[in-house]
């Protein structure tokens, strides 16, 4: 898997691969790596509008005409304010699960009506501020059905009001992004016994409840099982709807968690095929009676990022050769605790940032943090790393390089992204600064460095 040149990827997948080694070679040339930068995060901006433009086809392809259609990029996937605006220019509204999520999308403008808020932990002080903004609200639980009640009550709200349901529909092969599993901790379980009535009556209730909430799950999840949970979330919308006489339920929000392929270049499955695959699960969903809302996330930008890293040593231990880099636990997380569940492709690049060629050589990929499981990729057949080359981490522009992990206090890299510069070269522009040390000693309690060689009650300070 040494460089990647696949047969069977498409002509925008061949695409990526050529612009990404083209920003390799130039963030290496432009200094944005080198012997004081150590590792950086990559965005693609091109390959970004792409998807998104892929996706806004995909829907508008088998949506009847004038059906609202609100996609909502789940800012959880890459939380970086830049990442939202320009997501917010190619027509994206965000799905937000927490108050710093809000702020994030709200310092990228995009505006309340196009924001959706659906965290499980919700406090009264985050409904209230988002009712009073007028952001749609999906409610976790019967407890938080009860605050928004007493919201209502209190004050008029233009927010748009639904319940999450978790259909119930079963798990994928990653347990930790099941969604939809018999126990799972998100939204109503609609098969528990008595369940499904409750949820219907809860809407008989109360008119202001015009929405219904689904995300059967993310990663792993088979394309059947997600279109069968967007399926039954549509057949309870019609239930509701049939009992109260009326089109209650106007706009059904099915979540996100198209799987991303990260076994080679090729986008698969594609935003096309899982439309498809929902027009057939749930024939009259894109019939045009329900604005429909997406959650989408990793499928949007994974393939779209790379982390970049030098090569500080290489070395071998019991026959095994290893390359140490400075990408490991703290911009890839789940890879380093799950790998084999989170699979990443590495592409070898020389140390003027071209790819490498030669003989392929079994090698571990390791990180710089203090424990052995600290591996990128583990006996991966890759042209022989060397000291000053660089290792990049391919598919990484979700959930990746913008979820930090502080371990060993190791600083977030920056983050950047390129385009073509109009002139035949590739122009940067910085979306995260690199954290410096001194922000690391301020975070990590700098200012109360006597706090416990000089403790006191705090009533006595
Ligand atoms: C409610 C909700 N919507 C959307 C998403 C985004 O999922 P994905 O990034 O897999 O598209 C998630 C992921 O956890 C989620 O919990």
């Amino acid at each position: 898997m040494a460089h990647e040149r696949e047969q069977d990827a498409g002509d925008a997948d061949t695409g990526r691969t050529v612009r990404r080694d083209r920003a390799v070679r130039a963030a290496v040339e432009q200094g944005l790596l080198g012997p004081d930068a150590a590792v950086a995060g990559l965005l693609d901006v091109t390959g970004i509008r792409e998807s998104a433009a892929t996706l806004r086809t995909a829907f508008g392809a088998v949506t009847a005409p004038g059906t609202p259609v609100l996609h909502a990029f789940a800012v959880k996937a890459t939380p970086l304010v830049p990442v939202l605006r320009l997501l917010h220019q190619e027509g994206f509204g965000a799905e937000v699960a927490s108050p710093g999520e809000l702020a994030l999308a709200r310092a990228a403008g995009v505006p309340p009506a196009r924001t959706v808020l659906d965290s499980p932990a919700k406090t009264p002080a985050e409904l209230r501020e988002a009712l009073a903004l007028g952001i749609a609200v999906n409610a976790d639980n019967p407890q938080e059905l009860d605050r928004l009640d007493a919201l209502v009550r209190s004050a008029p709200t233009g927010s748009p009001l639904g319940v999450r349901i978790n259909p119930q529909v079963g798990g994928g092969t990653i347990g930790a992004t099941s969604t939809a599993t018999e126990t799972s901790k998100f939204g109503v379980a609609l098969r528990d016994e008595g369940a499904r009535e409750w949820v219907v009556r809860a809407y008989l209730q109360r008119p202001w409840l015009t929405r219904l909430h689904a995300h059967t799950g993310s990663q792993g999840i088979p394309l059947p099982l997600m279109a069968q949970g967007v399926a039954e979330t549509y057949a309870l919308a019609e239930e509701i709807n049939t009992r109260a006489g009326r089109r209650q339920v106007d706009t059904l929000d099915i979540g996100g968690g198209l799987p991303v392929n990260f076994t080679s270049e090729r986008t698969a499955p594609t935003y096309a095929q899982f439309a498809r695959l929902l027009a057939e699960a749930a024939p009259g969903l894109f019939g045009g009676r329900y604005g429909l809302v997406t959650e989408f996330g990793r499928s949007l930008l994974a393939k779209h990022g790379t982390v970049l890293a030098r090569v500080e040593y290489t070395k071998s231990a019991g026959g095994r050769r290893i390359a140490v880099t400075h990408a490991g636990v703290q911009v890839a997380t789940r890879t380093v605790y799950a790998p084999g569940a989170w699979p990443l492709r590495i592409a070898a690049y020389d140390a003027e940032g071209r790819p490498k060629q030669g003989p392929e050589v079994v090698q571990d990929v390791a990180g710089p943090a203090c424990f052995s499981g600290d591996l990128l990729a583990e006996a991966r057949a890759l042209p022989a790393l060397e000291q000053g080359d660089y290792a990049a981490a391919l598919d990484t522009g979700a959930y990746y390089f913008a979820h930090h992990y502080a371990y060993n206090s190791l600083t977030r890299p920056g983050v950047y992204g390129f385009a073509p510069d109009g002139a035949g070269g590739i122009a940067f522009a910085t979306v995260r600064e690199p954290q410096t040390i001194a922000e690391v000693v301020a975070e990590s309690g700098e200012a109360h460095a006597s706090a416990l060689t000089t403790l006191l009650p705090p009533r006595s300070r």
